[in-house]
């Protein structure tokens, strides 16, 4: 059963400062002790590099390190060759993105994505209209991020090569419907590259299911460490994908004439000695979340934002633009307040939420403002926060947000 309070006594940061609100879960996330000791467990009892050694600890920490591929291809829904370890989404969005530069991209093929994407999943393809002469193509959203299928559909054409969507947009927590936007791509002869670094923290993701042909995420937004994320791609589409990095570790064998022959997914975008402690303790926090259950996690946190956002739209000094989305972060400004003023009295206030552009820097183009405060909760958040955060908000002014600096 979901036990709001129990799940509290997991989380040290929680324990240590209850006198904090933190509502900024989209940034990052708070770690269970679990997921603490599995990392300080490797420092302190099997230290060794992982693939290389022959000796027990080594073994250890391969076994440990194997054994993280096999606790995320369970939570996606694939198989352990598919799940390739990275830095974090971004490394995973920019790897597919030069990997397809390679092997199905040509001069003229169009990408196909939104103004609600975040940077990493819009830069990697802006560099490539400028490398390789693809372009880059947006879907209409409507004011609240979402992309209606009947726009997409619209969107398409014959020289769409690649769609690039977030199934949760990191600002607006705008849902948008990944399985039918993977069947329109696979239709037209398209793959689809899904960031799901808001989504799989926080609800089922099943790449089998909704046919995803890439997705990225990352750990430290699921109750594990920072410097790690992890790559999913279909196994036949890996096997074509050059990988942006070259060295140790990822390769079968190599000449002195400059021959190399790499080895196969997943290793083969593994070069150098990976974060093995930080894909131990992503393998410890995906272990918890599935434990407590990723359908008990979206629920449990989309009853919390309702009942957040129904106090939020009441207020009078507030502007609210995504009151209609059930995921994802509330997005907001106190009317005639700049965001970061207005984040600052709340931090004064203990609640800590992000301001700013939060690295959607076209955005403004569909809300019509580069500058919002966003509060994004997560399943270890309560009522009573929600109700903190209220009143707190309820107090932003310009008077309020100046009189912090005085
Ligand atoms: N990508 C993270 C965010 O949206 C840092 O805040």
């Amino acid at each position: 059963m979901f036990d709001v309070n129990e799940i509290r006594k997991d989380f040290p940061m929680i324990v240590n400062r209850h006198d904090l609100v933190y509502f900024d879960n989209a940034a990052t996330t708070y770690k269970p002790q679990r997921v603490i000791d599995a990392v300080t467990g490797f420092y302190t009892g099997y230290t060794s590099n992982v693939e290389r050694g022959d000796y027990e600890t080594a073994v250890r920490a391969d076994r440990a390190y194997d054994h993280t591929r096999e606790v995320i291809a369970k939570m996606i829904g694939c198989d352990p060759l598919e799940v390739c370890f990275t830095a974090n989404v971004t490394a995973s969005l920019n790897q597919i993105a030069y990997g397809l530069s390679r092997c199905w991209l040509k001069e003229g093929d169009v990408i196909l994505t939104t103004k609600a994407e975040h940077a990493s999943n819009l830069l990697p393809w802006f560099r490539l209209e400028k490398e390789c002469g693809v372009k880059v193509e947006y879907v209409p959203v409507d004011r609240q991020g979402v992309c209606h299928i009947e726009d997409f559909r619209n969107a398409m054409h014959k020289e769409v090569k690649v769609v690039a969507m977030a199934m949760v947009t990191n600002v607006l927590g705008s849902l948008q419907p990944v399985k039918e936007i993977c069947e329109i791509a696979h239709a037209n002869g398209a793959l689809a590259v899904i960031d799901g670094a808001q989504a799989v923290p926080h609800r089922p993701v099943n790449v089998r299911e909704l046919d995803i042909d890439f997705l990225g995420f990352s750990s430290h937004k699921m109750c594990g460490p920072d410097g790690v994320g992890v790559l999913y791609g279909k196994k036949k589409l890996l096997a074509d994908m050059a990988p942006s990095f070259l060295g140790g570790g990822m390769n079968a064998r190599y000449s002195s004439d400059g021959s190399v022959i790499l080895k196969d997914a997943p290793l083969r975008f593994e070069a150098g000695t990976p974060n093995i402690e930080g894909v131990i303790g992503l393998g410890a926090a995906a272990e918890y979340l599935m434990e407590i259950g990723l359908d008990n996690i979206l629920a449990y946190e989309t009853e919390l934002r309702t009942y957040t956002a129904e106090k939020l739209k009441k207020l009078d000094n507030i502007e609210f633009y995504n009151p209609d989305n059930h995921s994802g972060p509330l997005t907001f400004n106190g009317k005639g307040v700049f965001a970061q003023d207005a984040a600052g009295y709340l931090g004064s206030r203990k609640i800590c939420v992000r301001s700013g552009n939060h690295c959607a820097k076209i955005l403004h183009e569909v809300i019509g403002t580069d500058q919002t405060i966003r509060a994004s909760l997560y399943f270890y958040n309560t009522k009573e926060e929600a109700d903190r955060f209220i009143e707190a908000a309820a107090g932003i002014s310009l008077e309020n947000a100046v009189s912090i600096f005085f």
